[in-house]
């Protein structure tokens, strides 16, 4: 009998930005997802909580859950009060960063200092997220030209082989933390899945371009995950708000486990 080829996994990166407020909090909430993961045939989970949790979430049992930092440092140490370095972030056992979010963009990370921010990530080991994204959706693609820009940054500074490394989530800003109906639909997100990995087989080759994991995120929510996953050809999602949902997260990793 012919042996039934097995079915990819979703990546589900639950993106806590500046919450909770407290340890307990960040702690219960991992360990639901933490037991729900450990049922699941279909999802990867990713937590990434704020940097003074990670190493807390790291030895709460987060055996299935894997957990990423936010955000990491374009430098790899020094004197820079305040900033958090990937070997740090990596020393405290988080296996993720996120890289170049828009809400760190509009905070002043251009893509030279995202290409920095994903050298210094894959340098200590870690795997990145890398967002992408336009600010607006225009008729003359001019979004395309915007995402391909900053997909070019990094890729032409990034060795193909660690290419491997780096699953890129297309979130466009003008999506994120909005009504949950300004959601991209699975048909534009299936095209914007395409052009990426066009955009990543024309710089580093077939191979990569095929083998390159992308996920969405903007407004992603309970009642929108499922068609997005099941009919938007991309590899998981990125969640904001609905994250820290506990009922709705679960709901998503459902979503997952039925297609
Ligand atoms: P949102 O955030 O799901 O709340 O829109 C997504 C993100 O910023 O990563």
């Amino acid at each position: 009998m012919k042996k039934k080829a097995s079915k990819k996994r979703f990546v589900l990166v639950a993106n806590w930005k500046m919450n909770p407020d407290t340890l307990e909090e960040a702690k219960a909430i991992a360990g639901v997802f933490e037991r729900k993961a450990k049922k699941s045939a279909r999802a990867s989970i990713v937590i990434c909580p704020p940097a003074p949790f990670i190493s807390a979430l790291v030895g709460n049992g987060s055996k299935t859950v894997r957990i990423g930092a936010q955000d990491v440092d374009s430098r790899p140490n020094g004197s820079f009060t305040g900033s958090i370095s990937a070997r740090e972030v990596r020393a405290v056992g988080a296996e993720y960063a996120i890289v170049g979010h828009s809400e760190r963009r509009a905070a002043g990370d251009t893509d030279a200092v995202v290409v920095e921010k994903v050298l210094r990530a894959l340098e200590a080991g870690l795997r990145v997220i890398l967002c992408v994204g336009e600010d607006k959706r225009d008729h003359n693609a001019q979004y395309l030209i915007a995402v391909r820009a900053q997909l070019m940054a990094v890729l032409s500074k990034v060795e193909k082989s660690k290419l491997r490394w780096i699953t890129v989530a297309y979130e466009p800003v003008w999506a994120i933390g909005k009504s949950f109906a300004t959601a991209l639909s699975p048909r534009d997100i299936h095209e914007m899945s395409i052009f990426i990995k066009k955009t990543i087989a024309e710089a580093a080759g077939k191979e990569a371009g095929l083998r390159a994991q992308v996920l969405y995120g903007g407004s992603v929510n309970l009642e929108n995950a499922g068609p997005m996953l099941s009919e938007g050809e991309i590899d998981g999602l990125l969640v904001g708000r609905q994250s820290l949902d506990i009922d709705a997260f679960l709901g998503i990793i459902d979503h997952a486990d039925s297609i």
